[in-house]
Formats: structure tokens, C-alpha cells, sequence
């Protein structure tokens, strides 16, 4: 919490504390106050504001690859969560020209990644209001603290961005409620030099070109938290077509398209396949970007549309498609459940290598479990990653897809699937927890799990068998 207080507040609208602090230098205390910084996540306490929803964004964005310059106005359709005299909004760098609420120039500050804005009028909560950001500069992004970047990545040269946000890199490039909490919907345009193509979520609406730039209008009619947003800049080879209802844009760096193309010709294929044993796929659009700089080191599952540094494996693509349904719709509250993600995603990849001649789920289980207790795998409890450094370690990943494989053979196949299909269908365009997935799985087989998700997602070191 910042001790900021919005003075922008009436007189008339301040309450006088009572007690003993009715000196002279007690603050004026606003009707309302301000939004929560940061939702509480123990992993990022800064991240978000608990006081506001964003329904909706409407990013209208100019790139220069060149100057690497991003320009534009971010349009968010807000319902306050509690009475609220101002919020803050999550945003790393770039400079802040003017903040408008409902149309009126508002009070605002910055203070470290956050954009504090101050309502003219305090709101009630249940109050929808529209607050308009123009902003611009040179985005940066962070680096995480197991040392990989976060957020608008310029590409050498002026090849184009790599934007994927996860966990808080959104906020290098649009003023958001960045924590995954709060879901909305998005319609993000974009201006580039013609020859260039931005690439974003879910639907391309519009996309013309004149006097030299070209300009492209997507739209995300799903709920998408900020991290899986996206808008990818580069000089890309555009393939657009229908698999079923299901309209399918892939865009590839040329550098890539040798190697991406066998791969992403398997996307409808994998999408079938994930939805027989995930149920009906979430979203109303599909693809891929493939931009070409393995610098970069890692892929990211943007809504509808995932990101790649470079032509992916099979695994990575059915990695990043089963991220659809664990991450994207059924989506975490707290960072610290990131193996709902990643044990999911990387459960995906197991059952697809084991239906493609690989190995079964339960050797690679058995050639896990016999590696020492000094490795890696054993270095956090995936229910309990201790900090920011380890989100993303291999616990996450593999323990976690370990954990639903013991699941697996605790349960049986009917039940195992059935918790699978249920978790997804239950959730869809929500939010869900370790807990909500331990009862879920517990209801469904009518067995006491409790033993079983204790060792494998909470102990620490290499748990001993059960
Ligand atoms: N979630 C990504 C994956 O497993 C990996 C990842 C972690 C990431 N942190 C990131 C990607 C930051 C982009 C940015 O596919
Ligand atoms: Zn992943």
C-alpha cells in the first residue's frame, strides 16, 4: 500500500478521523478509498489493484521498428470492486501524456511500476467507469528474477517485438490491472510500416494499408488475463485458413518457415487431439507467431495465439496449445499455483509422445523418480514454489506432471480424464486453485487424495514412495 492520499477528493467528501488525530496535520480522509496496491500475491505483491475490473481494454498502438517506438492510447472499461477515491494501474517505463476518466483530465502520478490515478469523483463500488491513458515511449523489458525478460522485447536490428508478459511483463507495454486475477476481453490495434505485420489475440477484425502503414484490428472475445496478451511486430509469412469452424492465422518469421512448417501444419491435428481428451476447445481462434531469435529462450501460450522464439518442436506446440485450457481459460489466482499450468502443459506432452510410439507416462514417471535427491527436480515442492526465481523451475513442470500421473494411477483412466475434462468445462473462462483441483479430484474418484497431493505437491526433496 502506498500512503498516498488523492486529494482530488472534495472537502465535502471528507470524513475526519476520529479519535485522537484530530489535530491540525491529521490528512483529510476521502469517502472511498484507494484501491488495494497490489491484489496480495505473496509471489508479487505489487501486482494489480484488488479495488477495480478492467471489463474491457481497447489498446490502440502505433510500433516503429526501427525507433523502437510504441505509441498509443489504452482505453479501459472499469467497474470499481469497492468505493474507490483512485486505483493504480501497472505500467514499467514508457511516459504518461494524460489520464481521463469518463472523458475528464484526472490526477495522476507514477510511482515505481505504478500509474496512480486519482478519481475527480469518488465512486461507489458497482461503479463502471472508462479511464483513457495516452502514453508512449520506448518499451523495456524486465527481467525476471530466474534471470529471462519479461514483456515488449525489441528484436535485433529492426527485425520487429517479441511480447509475452508472463508473470508482469504486461505492464512494459499497456497500463493494466497486470495480475491474472482480473480477466477482459480486449480489441488491440496496431500501427506498423507497411511490409511489417502485428500479430495479436484472438480474431483479426480489419486490416488495411495506406500511405505506408499498415494497420490491423484484433479481437479478443474471451476473457484473457494481461500476461497472455499479445501484440508480436515482424516481417512475417501470413497464413490464414478454416480448420472446421475454427478460423487458424499463423504468421512465421521467413527465417523460421523450413522448420515451423511441417510443425504448425499438425496445429488443427493437435487441437483435435487435446479436445478429445480436454473437451471442446476454449476459444473462438487459433495460430501461431514464430519470430526468429532463440536468444530469447522460450515460448509463451498468448491467448488463442501462442508466441514462439523460434520454430517449435511437437512437444512445444502441444505444450503451448494444452496451455488453451490450463492457463489461459481455467486460469491461476495466485502465481504460486503455476503448476496448474505447467504440470498440465507438460502432462500434454507426455500423453502425446506416448500415442506418437514415445515412451508411456509411466516409465517417464519411474526414470523421473530414480533421479538423485540432489537434483534439480527435487529442489521445491511444485504446490509450494518458495519465491519469484523458482515459478518456472523444472518442479513446476515435470513434478507437476509426475503429481497427475501418480493421480492418474491412483484413480484410474475414467475418473483420471473425467477430472481433466470436469476441471476445464467447470472453470472455463475463470479462474481455478490447487485446492478447487484437489476436491475436484477427490469428488470424482471418491478417494481420499490427500496423502497422494501431500508428497508429491507439497513435500520437500524427493519424496519418498507411497
Ligand atoms: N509459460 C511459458 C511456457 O512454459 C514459459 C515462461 C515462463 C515464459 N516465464 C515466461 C514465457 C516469461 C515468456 C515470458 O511455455
Ligand atoms: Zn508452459
Amino acid at each position: 500500500m502506498t500512503n498516498r492520499l488523492f486529494l482530488a477528493a472534495t472537502a465535502a467528501a471528507t470524513l475526519l478521523a476520529v479519535g485522537g488525530s484530530l489535530g491540525a496535520a491529521a490528512p483529510a480522509v476521502p469517502v472511498g478509498t484507494k484501491g488495494t496496491a497490489g491484489v496480495g500475491d505473496p509471489l508479487l505483491p505489487l501486482s494489480g489493484d484488488g479495488g477495480l475490473h478492467v471489463r474491457h481494454y481497447a489498446l490502440t498502438l502505433k510500433y516503429q521498428p526501427k525507433a523502437r517506438r510504441l505509441d498509443g492510447t489504452a482505453v479501459l472499461s472499469a467497474t470499481a470492486t469497492q468505493d474507490l477515491s483512485g486505483f493504480d494501474l501497472d505500467l514499467s517505463g514508457l511516459d504518461v501524456h494524460q489520464v481521463t476518466v469518463d472523458g475528464m483530465p484526472v490526477s495522476y502520478d507514477r510511482s515505481g511500476q505504478k500509474l496512480e490515478v486519482g478519481l475527480g469523483h469518488p465512486v461507489s463500488s458497482g461503479t463502471d467507469f472508462e479511464v483513457a491513458v495516452d502514453y508512449g515511449g520506448t518499451p523495456h523489458p524486465l527481467t525476471d528474477a530466474d534471470g529471462s525478460s519479461d514483456g515488449w522485447t525489441a528484436l535485433p536490428g529492426s527485425q520487429g517485438a517479441f511480447v509475452a508478459g508472463e508473470p508482469q511483463g504486461a505492464m512494459t507495454w499497456f497500463p493494466c490491472n497486470g495480475h491474472p486475477v482480473d480477466k477482459s476481453t480486449y480489441d488491440i490495434t496496431v500501427t506498423v510500416p507497411q511490409g511489417y505485420t502485428a500479430v495479436s489475440n484472438g480474431v483479426l477484425r480489419t486490416q488495411h494499408t495506406a500511405a505506408g502503414r499498415s494497420t490491423f484490428s484484433w479481437h479478443e472475445t474471451a476473457p484473457m488475463a494481461a500476461y497472455l496478451a499479445t501484440a508480436s511486430v515482424g516481417r512475417f509469412d501470413v497464413r490464414q485458413y478454416w480448420s472446421g469452424r475454427l478460423p487458424v492465422y499463423t504468421a512465421v518469421d521467413p527465417a523460421e518457415k523450413a522448420d515451423a512448417d511441417d510443425v504448425l501444419d499438425q496445429l488443427p491435428a493437435v487441437i483435435k487431439w487435446e479436445q478429445s481428451l480436454f473437451g471442446p476447445y476454449p476459444f473462438d481462434a487459433a495460430g501461431a507467431i514464430v519470430m526468429h531469435d532463440k536468444d530469447i529462450g522460450y515460448a509463451l501460450e498468448t491467448q488463442t495465439r501462442p508466441v514462439y522464439d523460434e520454430a517449435p518442436d511437437m512437444d512445444t506446440l502441444v505444450h503451448e496449445t494444452a496451455h488453451q485450457w490450463f492457463g489461459d481459460s481455467v486460469t491461476v489466482t495466485r502465481w504460486q499455483d503455476i503448476w496448474l499450468n505447467e504440470g498440465f502443459a507438460t502432462y500434454a506432452e507426455w500423453m502425446w509422445d506416448a500415442a506418437h510410439g514415445g515412451a508411456a507416462p509411466h516409465d517417464r514417471l519411474a526414470q523421473l523418480y530414480a533421479k538423485p535427491a540432489t537434483d534439480e527436480l527435487w529442489s521445491y515442492p511444485p504446490g509450494h514454489p518458495a519465491d519469484l526465481a523458482h515459478l518456472f523451475g523444472v518442479p513446476s513442470y515435470a513434478r507437476g506432471a509426475m503429481t497427475l500421473q501418480e493421480l492418474r494411477e491412483a484413480v484410474g483412466d475414467q475418473a483420471f480424464f473425467g477430472i481433466l475434462k470436469q476441471w476445464a468445462a467447470t472453470h472455463k473462462y475463470g479462474h481455478g486453485t490447487t485446492a478447487e483441483f484437489e476436491a475436484l479430484a477427490a469428488r470424482v474418484s471418491g478417494k481420499n487424495l490427500d496423502p497422494l497431493f501431500a508428497t508429491w505437491l507439497y513435500s520437500t526433496g524427493k519424496p519418498t514412495k507411497m
